[in-house]
């Protein structure tokens, strides 16, 4: 029966990141990963990738996880939190299956990791996905998305594709604290994500640590929340209508409002470079010269810009990126489906038990 089933079979899903268009920035509560406000985002196309292989066997003495081909020590207590979290999750998920098997678990990113891309949103929506689908959960989209947040905050959005909320919530437990889609993919094809990488590296202060230390230390942190959430209503209508214009500005300003309270963050946290700078500086005159918003920049926790604007604009955006000396490579991203199970590009080695 099922369980048999599971064993020695390998299951491979790939995900994408998404990139927030009213971010989410402070915790109420750290442990659940449960928001100060609501937050929404755009799940990404394939062109950014993480993709998950999971295998069960009773050939393994303990769980092993591989990132980017690199051996991560999830089974010791001292291991970083986002590994702790990892754990937590196949434990948890494992145990409701009913199967008692150890796992495989190979993940690998097509983009920079812990670079403000997101990382993160995309492996722990990509692994609640594969894990899922490899034990027989037949978990709801909901189920997977309040698990994935519990991985990283961010990874809840990143279980559906399109336009998606995540609903702040009010409970202790969390329960209602999810995402949930807003548009599909197809409701509005000519959306654009123009990445521009300037720095390719991790970044310095994980966004964990900066959540905390921004509630913790910053005075202007404590206008956000439900500012934040104003907005997510608002840009929602905007998307619903098709309406460049009536987000580009939100989209804009809630950027800079975060990185405002992280530059207010006591010691200050920069993600921002230079060459983030000229980017805001260089898309304020194109929207300037257009008269009107073609294009909005936005930063995650890095300082690698994602620039959205819609097909017809895509060419200007390429035009004014091609000025810009810093920029080392771009990336251009419609709006992505979502998690899907893959089952033609395993990452397993079955033979050597590693990855390929
Ligand atoms: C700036 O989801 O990475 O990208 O919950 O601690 O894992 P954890 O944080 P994370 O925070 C992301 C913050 C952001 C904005 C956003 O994606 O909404």
């Amino acid at each position: 029966m099922v369980l048999s089933m599971i064993e020695n079979e390998v299951t491979t899903a790939i995900g994408t990141p998404n990139i927030a268009l009213v971010k989410y920035w402070g915790k109420r509560n750290e442990k659940l990963n449960l928001p100060m406000n609501s937050s929404i985002s755009i799940t990404l196309d394939e062109n950014l990738n993480t993709k998950t292989s999971v295998m069960f066997t009773d050939k393994l003495e303990s769980d092993l996880l591989y990132i980017n081909k690199e051996k991560q020590d999830i089974n010791s207590l001292d291991s970083p939190e986002k590994l702790r979290f990892i754990k937590k999750t196949l434990e948890f998920m494992r145990n409701k299956s009913g199967f008692n098997k150890k796992a495989l678990i190979v993940s690998e990113n097509s983009f920079p990791t812990s670079s403000g891309i997101a990382s993160s949103a995309s492996g722990g929506a990509t692994l609640v996905f594969a894990l899922s689908s490899a034990l027989n959960l037949h978990l709801s989209k909901r189920e997977m998305s309040i698990i994935a947040r519990q991985i990283s905050g961010s990874a809840c959005r990143s279980v559906y594709g399109g336009v998606v909320e995540w609903r702040k919530g009010k409970k202790i437990d969390g329960s209602d604290s999810y995402a949930k889609q807003v548009i599909e993919p197809d409701y509005w094809n000519e959306l654009r994500d123009i990445i521009a990488i300037v720095d390719g590296t991790k970044k310095k202060i994980s966004s964990s640590l900066g959540h905390q230390a921004t509630i913790a230390t910053s005075t202007l942190y404590k206008a956000r929340p439900k500012h934040a959430d104003a907005e997510v209503k608002i840009i929602k209508e905007a998307i619903k209508r098709r309406d460049f214009q009536g987000m580009a500005e939100i989209i804009m300003k809630d950027s800079n409002n975060m990185h405002a309270t992280m530059l207010d963050t006591w010691p200050p946290i920069m993600y921002l470079n230079d060459n983030s700078k000229e980017i805001i500086y260089a898309i304020h005159e194109l929207n300037d010269k257009k008269n009107k918003y073609v294009a909005a920049y936005t930063f995650d926790a890095g300082a690698n810009a994602h620039i959205i604007t819609t097909a017809d604009y895509a060419d200007d955006v390429f035009d004014v990126l091609k000025g810009i000396s810093g920029i080392k490579s771009t990336i251009q991203s419609g709006l992505g489906m979502g998690p899907k199970i893959k089952n033609n590009g395993s990452l397993i080695d079955v033979d050597k038990l590693g990855p390929k």
